[in-house]
């Protein structure tokens, strides 16, 4: 090994270092911001070895920096403009369209070397030189992976993202259910099995790329409802899975190091979100839980009654244990700064206030950790379902802010429903339970919502943020 490899792994160790201090840092949100900026600087330092390193070892005309300029220029400006643009709530299909990003980007460069250096294996095949066979089996393999995982990854990811938002049409999918996903599995891996021992082949190369892009749609489009966080999340790790095998493509420590990173903690993620929603992981993905997210509800017209503010206010007088519970609907509302005011203005009257924070509330893993802290809610005031739940029975008022899926009775008495054995906030155990909604429209599951006719309840209609800061002013007046 010459001298400038030695210094390339030097640098790819320090910036494999501060990619791991980075997902550390991400681990709570006091150190957040930090691991986000050690993860960039990690990032930007294997990109700057790499490309200075193919810069010495080709010489003269080996890097066109021209293009590299332009692609980073191009790269940083859609990711400056969506970081700017995206709102809070659509971070979840943002994450979900990155992580498509990186399994295609994987790809195209696992092809790229592919279409490069076919020509010269298929001559070198008669004539090997020593350690030429375990590099091209570590090259090829490493291609077949990096394509049947990234362009899965790329199409599950967009499916998934209009999932999210929407805009996917539930009737569309492929026809054929388990079968259909096992024989476009087998199609994708004897494909690349065909490219190992034809390289050149633009007939196997092109069965790869199709099969891989409809096993993600066939994997993805009969998922639905309340999984989608799982799905998303196992994509994230798909897409670092798919970066790894790149990085054996092209010779990369850094881009295999960063790839099993992302691998290894988007599968830790995926276990600790199919344990929140008590979902085994093989049942989500090929059970089609929730799948037609019609409302599962009994069909009877029942009707719930709705309360002003200042007689849900009424409530808090002498309150001992209020405990809030946010939902996606704060934050579709951006309702999370008057609620830290009702807070302190309850606290203020000698009040405690805990908050509730369900591990699915909202669309994304710590939505609404992210949007309390944003309101300067104090960390020790957030509680996990684990801790609170037993505290409900005791507390005077649960105000529930716009959440539904998430403190939905039927997860317990609809076990095979869309919702059915996911643990939920247990505020149906509350004295009162005021719910904030705009109406009595089902959650992300498209699951009826039992709470919302009992005695117990008061239902505050309307938009989050405008029914709250009504509620304030009358907690005000207590
Ligand atoms: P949801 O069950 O989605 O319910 C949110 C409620 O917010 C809706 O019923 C809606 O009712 C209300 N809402 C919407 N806009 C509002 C506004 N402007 N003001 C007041 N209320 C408003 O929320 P949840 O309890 O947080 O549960 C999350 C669900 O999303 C779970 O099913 C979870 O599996 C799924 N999910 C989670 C994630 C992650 S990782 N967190 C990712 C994807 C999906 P109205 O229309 O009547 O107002």
């Amino acid at each position: 090994m010459d001298q400038i490899t030695h210094l390339a792994d030097l640098g790819y160790l320090v910036a494999a270092a501060l990619f791991i201090l980075g997902i550390k840092g991400l681990g709570s949100p006091r150190t957040a911001v930090r691991g986000n900026q050690l993860g960039a600087a990690g990032m930007f330092l294997a990109v700057l070895i790499t490309v200075v390193q193919m810069q010495a070892e080709a010489g003269e005309g080996g890097v066109q920096w021209g293009l590299v300029a332009l692609g980073l220029a191009a790269g940083g400006a859609v990711g400056l403009l969506m970081a700017k643009r995206v709102e809070m709530t659509g971070m979840p299909e943002l994450v979900a369209l990155l992580n498509g990003f990186g399994g295609a980007a994987s790809s195209l460069v696992g092809l790229a070397e592919l279409v490069r250096l076919a020509p010269e294996m298929t001559a070198a095949d008669g004539d090997p030189a020593a350690g030429y066979a375990l590099w091209r089996a570590v090259f090829l393999i490493g291609v077949g992976a990096s394509s049947l995982i990234g362009w899965t990854t790329l199409t599950g990811s967009v499916v998934a993202m209009l999932k999210l938002s929407g805009k996917w049409n539930d009737k569309l999918g492929l026809p054929g259910g388990n079968a259909a996903k096992a024989v476009l599995l087998a199609g994708a891996v004897v494909s690349a099995g065909m490219l190992f021992g034809d390289p050149a082949s633009t007939t196997w190369l092109v069965a790869l790329t199709v099969t891989s892009c409809l096993l993600g749609v066939a994997f993805v489009a009969p998922i639905g409802g309340a999984d989608m966080p799982v799905v998303i999340s196992f994509l994230n790790s798909l897409s670092g899975v798919a970066a790894s095998a790149t990085g054996f493509v092209v010779g990369n420590n850094a881009l295999i190091i960063s790839g099993s990173l992302v691998g290894a903690a988007g599968l830790i993620l995926t276990g600790i979100m199919c344990k929140a929603m008590n979902r085994p992981f093989k049942d989500v993905m090929f059970k089609a839980y929730g799948a037609a997210a019609g409302s599962s509800g009994s069909g009877e017209k029942r009707s719930a009654r709705g309360y002003e503010a200042d007689e849900a206010a009424m409530t808090f007088d002498g309150a001992r244990l209020v405990i809030v519970v946010p939902g996606y609907g704060m934050a579709v509302s951006q309702a999370q700064h008057v609620v830290r005011e009702i807070a302190d203005e309850l606290e203020a009257k000698g009040t405690e206030v805990r908050y509730a924070i369900h591990p699915v509330a909202g669309r994304m893993p710590g939505h609404m950790n992210v949007l309390l802290a944003e309101a300067n809610v104090p960390y020790d005031k957030l509680y996990e379902l684990d801790d609170i739940n037993s505290a409900f029975s005791e507390c005077d008022v649960a105000l529930v802010v716009g959440a539904n899926d998430t403190v939905n009775p039927a997860a317990h008495t609809d076990p095979t429903g869309p919702l059915g054995g996911m643990p939920i906030l247990d505020v149906e155990k509350a004295r009162t339970t005021i719910i904030v909604k705009r109406s009595l429209s089902p959650g992300y599951a498209g699951v009826d919502n039992d709470l919302f006719y009992r005695s117990s309840t008061m239902m505050l209609f309307g938009d989050g943020k405008k029914k709250l800061t009504e509620l304030l002013s009358s907690v005000k007046e207590l």
